[in-house]
């Protein structure tokens, strides 16, 4: 992922990039210009709008197989025009309206004739299969007698746009769309229109444009012979002309040999993106995962170090023919972020390759936190808390704001949040929200939130439930386990002997060094494995909230063991976070009420005299351990019970 930031100051204003030239290459639209042919628009409103109906056809590149384009007049009758297969050059569209005259009709102007004839003679009957069909009016009248043209034409499907002289209210109901309508025109500015007008077919947002001289799999091609080789399709050839903002989705090519390339985006001569792409000889379709992000202006390329895979029309003619693609010998790997000098390159006259891409809109980035990040209260400053990252699916962001706040900081270019400020210590989860501003690169934005909750960090057994064995023949004082218990969020922690199953005097859970706490085996044991084969000690430490856990002990025979020692583990000094553990000797009693604080259930553990039932009594403590589960799922690292 690719990240820059403008400090948190996001520039909108680079969004929308204006399109010039030649933007509807390869677009299947069947589009009805009505034009103004009233005594208010005249013979000057009726040249200018000539003039911007052949900049129109010009932009959208008309052709037999692509675009295509009709016209008709209005005064208070239509007048057909010219059909959609009628011209498919804006220099034939200019022919055909320098000789139209004018009717100048001065009973004043209604729509209405207008809508019926485009969508009776015209959009009804003649659009092709999969075209876009297309209505746009220039007129200096917002009346109209009736809309049931229009109506049937915008209920088939066909998209409707308004160059008027009215406000975008008195043509909202009749465009498709507010964003197609152009309002407060007047005749002679009409020209100044033309970019609003070409982005309602060209939007600033590629949407699903495809960028080809001709299909590359019904191409005949020659072999390239250049290796070291790279390639960069100027956008000033009308074929590669990258005019809006998006995701490369997929590269069709066809190869005379196999090979490997990189398929390249340039941004003023600068390497933004590479993919290697494998090709085998003959027709096929890459598809870029994740797609390629990419702006207006940009221009596609590939390198080979290998002979080019990539096939050279044999014959290459008309308007689509590049002439102003640039090839770079023995040119060598560029890293992306590193500019290469095209305009030293080589430019190559009629020379098209069998290439085609598609660029389509990129996905709105979003980010989806499925649950907070939590956090221990008594974090240390300076930790690092998450990494953050939006996508869109190019995975391409452009900046992210920044949220301030007190105790987060947010790195813009790495996505890292760090803790900065010592957070309160109230016990309780305590939510707190960041909202970030996100922008990919086709100047997208999304808003992202972040919870992030801190919580008081429960005591917790770092060595116990555990098992200990022990020999028979034991019976000096033994130290079996220093228990490890750390609570965070308390000052001390007092730990006590709930129970021990079977009943029995043998066990003590006692001062250790350094106010931590032990288990011992007591002086003069008479343990016997064929009495007792093993005792389970219920301990439960209390700091912020009281946990319990078990120690087993299990008695082996003395004949086939060796006693017990005590592991260095086990013996090793206890180092409590905060406070220290302290342990209570009380009397312990055969029949202790343990009431968790977390919880209304109470538990009572009746004494047992048979080892099958503490297994029993093992169950209803796991029960117990629930209610700490929840806290433990916030840690990593803890909570084996
Ligand atoms: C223009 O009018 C002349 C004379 O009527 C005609 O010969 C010519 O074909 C017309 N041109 C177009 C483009 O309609
Ligand atoms: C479409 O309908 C109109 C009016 O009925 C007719 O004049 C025109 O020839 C038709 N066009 C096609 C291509 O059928
Ligand atoms: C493409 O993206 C733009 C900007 O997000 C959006 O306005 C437009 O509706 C999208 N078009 C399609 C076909 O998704
Ligand atoms: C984040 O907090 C907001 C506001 O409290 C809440 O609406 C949202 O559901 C939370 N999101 C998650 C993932 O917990
Ligand atoms: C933010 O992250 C970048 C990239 O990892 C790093 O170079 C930079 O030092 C970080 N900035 C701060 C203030 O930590
Ligand atoms: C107990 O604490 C003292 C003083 O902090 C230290 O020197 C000693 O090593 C500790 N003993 C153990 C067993 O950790
Ligand atoms: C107690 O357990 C914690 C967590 O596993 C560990 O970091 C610490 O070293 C242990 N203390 C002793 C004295 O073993």
């Amino acid at each position: 992922m690719e990240l820059s930031s403008y400090g948190g100051t996001f520039i909108i204003s680079l969004c929308i990039v204006s399109v010039t030239g030649h933007c509807g290459v390869h677009q299947n639209l069947d589009v009805v210009i009505m034009y103004d042919e009233s005594s208010s628009s005249g013979s000057t409103g009726f040249s200018y709008q000539r003039q911007f109906i052949v900049s129109l056809a010009d932009a959208l590149h008309l052709s037999s197989t692509d675009t295509n384009m009709a016209g008709l007049g209005v005064d208070t009758y239509a007048y057909y025009g010219w059909g959609l297969r009628d011209y498919f050059t804006s220099s034939a569209i200019n022919s055909k309206l320098m000789n139209i005259s004018m009717h100048l009709g001065d009973g004043g102007s209604n729509l209405a004739p207008g809508f019926e004839m485009a969508w009776t003679h015209i959009l009804s009957n003649s659009t092709r299969a999969g075209s876009q069909a297309w209505l746009i009016v220039l007129t200096d009248t917002t009346y109209t007698t009736s809309t049931k043209g229009l109506d049937e034409a915008k209920a088939a499907g066909v998209k409707v746009g308004f160059v008027g002289t009215g406000s975008v209210a008195s043509y909202s109901s009749y465009a498709s769309d507010s964003k197609y309508i152009v309002s407060r025109m007047s005749w002679g500015t009409l020209s100044s229109y033309i970019t609003s007008v070409v982005e309602f077919f060209c939007p600033a947002y590629c949407e699903n444009f495809l960028f080809y001289y001709d299909l590359p799999n019904s191409m005949s091609v020659q072999a390239d012979t250049h290796s070291n080789v790279g390639y960069y399709l100027s956008g000033t050839d009308v074929t590669y002309d990258v005019h809006c903002c998006g995701a490369v989705s997929s590269v069709e090519f066809k190869a005379t040999t196999s090979g490997t390339f990189k398929f390249q985006i340039w941004r003023n001569y600068v390497l933004m993106s590479e993919t290697s792409v494998s090709a085998a000889a003959g027709y096929q379709t890459h598809t870029f995962s994740p797609k390629l992000a990419i702006q207006a202006k940009d221009v596609i390329g590939w390198y080979s170090s290998g002979v080019n895979p990539i096939g050279i029309a044999s014959t290459c003619s008309g308007d689509l023919c590049t002439s102003g693609t640039k090839r770079a010998t023995n040119m060598g790997t560029v890293a992306v972020g590193a500019s290469y000098s095209w305009s030293n390159a080589t430019d190559l006259p009629d020379t098209a390759f069998a290439i085609k891409f598609t660029i389509v809109n990129s996905t709105v980035p979003s980010y989806t936190q499925s649950s907070p990040v939590y956090i221990s209260e008594t974090l240390a400053v300076g930790s690092s808390i998450m990494v953050f990252s939006a996508t869109d699916d190019t995975g391409e962001m452009l900046a992210y704001s920044d949220p301030s706040s007190p105790y987060f900081a947010f790195n813009q270019s790495s996505g890292e949040i760090t803790l900065i400020g010592s957070l309160p210590t109230p016990h309780v989860e305590t939510p707190y929200t960041l909202t970030i501003e996100i922008m990919d690169a086709c100047f997208n934005t999304a808003t992202a939130t972040i919870n992030i909750t801190s919580f008081a960090v429960p005591p917790s057994f770092h060595n116990l439930p555990t098992e200990v064995e022990l020999g028979d023949d034991v019976t000096a004082e033994t130290l079996l386990i220093v228990v490890n218990v750390t609570d965070e969020s308390a000052p001390s922690i007092i730990c006590a002997q709930t129970s021990i199953l079977p009943e029995t005097q043998y066990f003590r859970l006692d001062d250790y060094m350094n106010g931590s706490a032990a288990v011992y085996l007591n002086p003069d044991s008479v343990l016997d494995f064929n009495t007792v084969e093993e005792y389970k000690m219920f301990i439960t430490c209390t700091g912020s909230t009281p946990l319990e856990s078990v120690l087993t002990i299990r008695i082996l025979d003395k004949s086939v063991t060796t006693p017990y020692t005590v592991p260095a583990w086990a013996a090793g000094a206890i180092v409590v976070s905060v406070g220290s553990v302290g342990v209570v000797i009380g009397m312990v009693c055969f029949l202790i009420v343990v009431i968790l604080a977390t919880t209304d259930e109470a538990e009572v553990l009746p004494p047992v005299e048979e080892d099958k039932d503490a297994n029993k009594e093992v169950d209803d403590a796991a029960q117990m351990y629930k209610n700490v589960d929840r806290i433990q799922l916030y840690r990593e690292g803890y909570g084996e019970f």
